[in-house]
């Protein structure tokens, strides 16, 4: 029987295997290529979204950082006119009972006692008009203003304090001075309710093109989990504050060797440049 051979194929010449190979691997490349370029170009689009939300929120935190400065100063101002107006009256009426009635002795103690009270009182209302609105950041200025917080803080707390800085005189924006000073106060108070700090350093140092502000314990340190603590807005209000001056926050702190806040802003953000004069 002729069995009939099955016909053969014809036999693929080394030219037309690299062709085949060479239209594979092009396929493959194009395919690739037309993959990242599609992941490309919605990378790109995120990247733009999150700047556009970035800059967003940004402009948000300005608006509402004014707002709560301007409602402040209102408050400081009501304060320290009603109330300060009224402990004055009350302190000129006490006086004037000690010299124009005849007292006893014991009632004679009692006004004196009510008196000293009520002066105690008046300085507390000016410290609290001074706090709700840094006047002295107009007057003194920034590194001024910094040195005579730490001078406070020691006076108040018993920390001792520092301020160190490689600034001589700076000219401030207004908005950047008071985002300063408000992290500073924010960070001081932190050191004073849960560092249990010895010691505190506020820096102010000019960094090349940088302004970075740090203050510094040598108390028990951050714990990692407490950088973003739920329902804590002290951490949150001091980020807020360097990102409306196009800044960046780092809290970092080492178990029983004290925490850092790192604040670096650029400097055209918070200082006229030419006040920025170094220290010699
Ligand atoms: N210098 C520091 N040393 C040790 N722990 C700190 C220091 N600063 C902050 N912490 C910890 O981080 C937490 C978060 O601080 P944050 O200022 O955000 O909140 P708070 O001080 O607890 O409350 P708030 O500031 O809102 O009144 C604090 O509760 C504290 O446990
Ligand atoms: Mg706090």
């Amino acid at each position: 029987m002729n069995r009939k051979r099955p016909a053969r194929r014809p036999k693929t010449t080394a030219q037309e295997g690299e062709a085949v190979v060479h239209a594979l691997r092009t396929h493959q490349v194009d395919a690739i290529v037309g993959e990242r370029h599609v992941s490309f170009v919605r990378l790109k689009q995120v990247e733009f979204e999150l700047q556009n939300s970035r800059d967003q929120l940004r402009v948000l935190a300005t608006r509402l950082e004014l707002q709560r400065e301007s409602e402040r100063a209102e408050v400081a101002r009501e304060i320290h006119d009603e109330l300060g107006q009224s402990l004055t009256s009350l302190e000129l009426g006490l006086a004037w009972l000690k010299y124009t009635v005849t007292l006893t002795p014991p009632v004679r103690a009692k006004l004196a006692s009510m008196s000293a009270l009520v002066r105690t009182t008046i300085r507390s209302v000016k410290q609290v008009a001074i706090r709700l609105r840094p006047g002295v950041l107009d007057e003194l200025g920034l590194v001024k203003t910094l040195r005579s917080e730490a001078k406070a803080f020691t006076e108040h707390t018993g920390v001792e304090c520092r301020f160190e800085t490689n600034l001589r005189s700076v000219t401030c924006h207004r908005a950047g001075s008071i985002a300063v000073f408000r992290i500073v106060q924010a960070a001081l108070t932190n050191v004073a309710r849960h560092a249990h700090a010895s010691r505190a350093v506020i820096g102010l140092m000019r960094r090349r093109n940088d302004l970075v502000v740090t203050v510094k314990d040598n108390g028990r340190g951050i714990a990692r989990t407490l950088v973003a603590k739920p329902g804590a807005c002290g951490v949150i209000g001091m980020r807020e504050r360097a990102l409306t001056l196009d800044g960046t926050l780092v809290l970092a702190g080492a178990r029983g060797k004290g925490t850092t806040l790192t604040v670096r802003v650029p400097l055209s953000r918070v200082l006229i440049t030419r006040g920025a004069a170094l220290a010699p």
